[in-house]
């Protein structure tokens, strides 16, 4: 997604914001820019495609200046096209601007800068700022940002330069978030935390604006001074590949140790009474995992559905009961979003993320911290286990307590079969293939089906085992994979009699289970550990996770950043 950088005070800021960028990558993105503060103005130099496409660009503009902003770009109005693509820059170059949010009275902004004589030169709503700066600005450049911020509706962090004040970046912000960093004679502004490097780090709150010069930063609301919340520590970002070809392998098989650190962190946390479990894509899935045994454990009823279908719910309030949001991120919008919403409907909120100075940590009651360390590869993998680990070490009651803390031995076992590979050959480009499962094995079937997809862009479907006979059996022919997984034993006839429904139409039947018996049936089988049911989703992920890597290196797609996605989902 979207990603903001900005320094000054840096001797060769061109470099610094380069690194910025290259931090920021992970977020997934299509474009990237930087715009420094030149004698004589501002010059922006951007490129489509990657940060390394940028620095080719820059090898042949010989530039020196300490100041300057930068931005990696995930398209939502217009194309990833150069044009597009940030830093915008004013109507008469006096101000450069980088936006991360959706501006929503965009039309009527632009009217209002053509009725001023300015077109527009590219489909963003970002552009729009740079042209409401200037006009905004007679010298006074706390003011044009103030006025600026006050006639934007929707969501905005904004990184800006003004081309006659070269030493000083300004920045405001409504509902994105952005952070700065004050360090030994320089100072810097971020979207996320992994880029903002410095002891000392300030969280820009609601509605706040700020100038930051070498020397430091002041905050401003309405006209008046602010007071920030400052952090430190802040995390730095994920280490290298460590001689892995990938990140998603390096994180794959880090998983025993992240589900360990988690388990053993959040042993003595307890989640209770009737709970909503709200997330999106994976974390919505570990949600979804998770039901059976909160229900088994709460003896209340559970349910889970995605953050952005809570926000667009009919209002049932919450009161008396808990609100479970899950991200690893902490940033993603719709998940944040839910979380302002439940507060405002009275449930009490309860987060679960990965990142401990996050935007879903900030807003929830309380919180808990998954330990599955910097999560790099877009498609998560570690973070998803981590997340079900978290939710297994706070519900699980009685003797399922020992069960948890044998998680990871059975991750790691689940590691050590790696039958993946050989399954992986079964897979091939634009040849649909479903995922199937009962209860928890239906969210890893989803799961399963969904990490296919990102990486491999194979259709690949997750779906219920009892739903297969209704609609979707009618697209098994000759050779189509469908992975079933199975680990509950109370399901085993329901499990067989599904793979012989699959085996008589030709299907090629790949099950995921512990069970000889489902084994010996499919065409295929990749091997589990003995788990829990109500545990196993964190180790039946394990080959499904291998399969799609095996799948996505055969085919030569770019695993760790796959086309179209963004690590954290910013916008709703
Ligand atoms: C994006 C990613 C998904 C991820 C989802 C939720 O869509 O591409 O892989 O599961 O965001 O991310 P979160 O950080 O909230 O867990």
């Amino acid at each position: 997604m979207c990603g903001i950088i900005g320094y000054t005070g840096k001797p060769d800021v061109t470099a610094s914001l380069i690194g910025g960028l290259e931090k920021l990558e992970y977020r997934g993105y299509d474009s990237a820019g930087i715009a420094l503060a030149v004698r004589g103005g501002i010059s922006v130099i951007k490129s489509v495609g990657r940060i390394s496409q940028l620095t080719d660009k820059l090898k042949d503009v010989k530039l020196s200046a300490s100041c300057g902003i930068g931005h990696t770009r995930w398209a939502t109005h217009g194309k990833p096209t150069e044009i597009n693509c940030h830093p915008h820059l004013s109507f008469g170059g006096r101000c450069a601007v980088v936006h991360n949010g959706i501006i929503e009275n965009c039309r009527e902004l632009h009217k209002l800068c053509e009725l001023r004589g300015i077109t527009p030169v590219s489909d963003t709503d970002s552009e729009l700022i740079a042209h409401l700066l200037e006009l905004n600005y007679d010298g006074d450049a706390l003011k044009a940002v103030r006025k600026t911020s006050e006639m934007l509706k929707g969501s905005f962090a904004v990184g800006a330069l003004f081309a006659d004040r070269p030493e000083e970046i300004y920045a405001f912000r409504r509902l994105s978030p952005l952070l700065v960093g004050v360090g030994e004679g320089y100072t810097c502004l971020a979207s996320d935390g992994c880029a903002a490097e410095a002891k000392d780090v300030y969280v820009m709150g609601d509605g706040q604006y700020a100038r930051l010069s070498p020397s430091g930063a002041e905050f401003y609301i309405r006209g008046r001074r602010a007071a920030v919340k400052k952090i430190s520590g802040f995390g730095t970002g994920g280490g290298g590949k460590e001689g892995y070809e990938h990140y998603m392998l390096k994180e794959i098989l880090e998983q025993p140790e992240a589900a360990a650190r988690t388990i053993e962190a959040l042993q003595t946390k307890r989640l209770r009474g009737e709970l909503l479990m709200l997330g999106c894509g994976s974390s919505y899935h570990a949600a979804m995992s998770a039901i059976p045994l909160a229900e088994q454990c709460t003896g209340k009823p559970a349910h889970a559905i995605t953050a952005g279908e809570f926000i667009c719910s009919v209002r049932t309030g919450g009161r008396g009961r808990t609100a479970v949001l899950i991200s690893q991120s902490g940033e993603t919008a719709d998940t944040v979003s839910a979380a302002h919403e439940a507060e405002k409907r009275g449930w009490t909120t309860f987060g679960i993320a990965n990142v401990q100075k996050s935007s879903l940590t900030r807003v929830c009651r309380r919180y808990a911290l998954t330990h599955a360390g910097p999560e790099i590869s877009v498609a998560t993998t570690k973070g998803f286990t981590s997340q079900v680990a978290a939710l297994a070490a706070m519900l699980a009651t009685g003797s399922l307590r020992e069960e948890v803390r044998k998680l990871p031995f059975a991750i790691e076992r689940a590691l050590n079969t790696d039958d993946a590979a050989a399954a992986a050959e079964l897979f091939k480009p634009g040849r649909a293939a479903f995922f199937i499962g009962r209860r928890t094995d239906l969210a890893v079937a989803l799961e399963g089906a969904l990490k296919l997809r990102e990486i491999t862009y194979i259709p690949a479907f997750g779906l219920s085992a009892g739903e297969l006979k209704h609609g979707s059996i009618s697209l098994i022919e000759d050779g189509m994979p469908v992975v079933l997984i199975h680990t509950d034993p109370a399901l085993k006839d329901k499990s067989l009699l599904t793979a012989a429904t699959v085996k008589a139409r030709g299907g090629t039947v790949i099950a995921v289970t512990h069970d000889e018996e489902v084994a010996a049936f499919a065409d295929l089988a990749l091997r589990l550990p003995p788990v829990h049911p109500l545990l196993s989703s964190a180790v039946s992920v394990v080959p499904l996770q291998l399969l799609a890597y095996h799948t996505a290196v055969r085919l030569g797609t770019d695993v760790d950043k796959p086309r179209n996605l963004a690590k954290s989902v910013t916008v709703e």
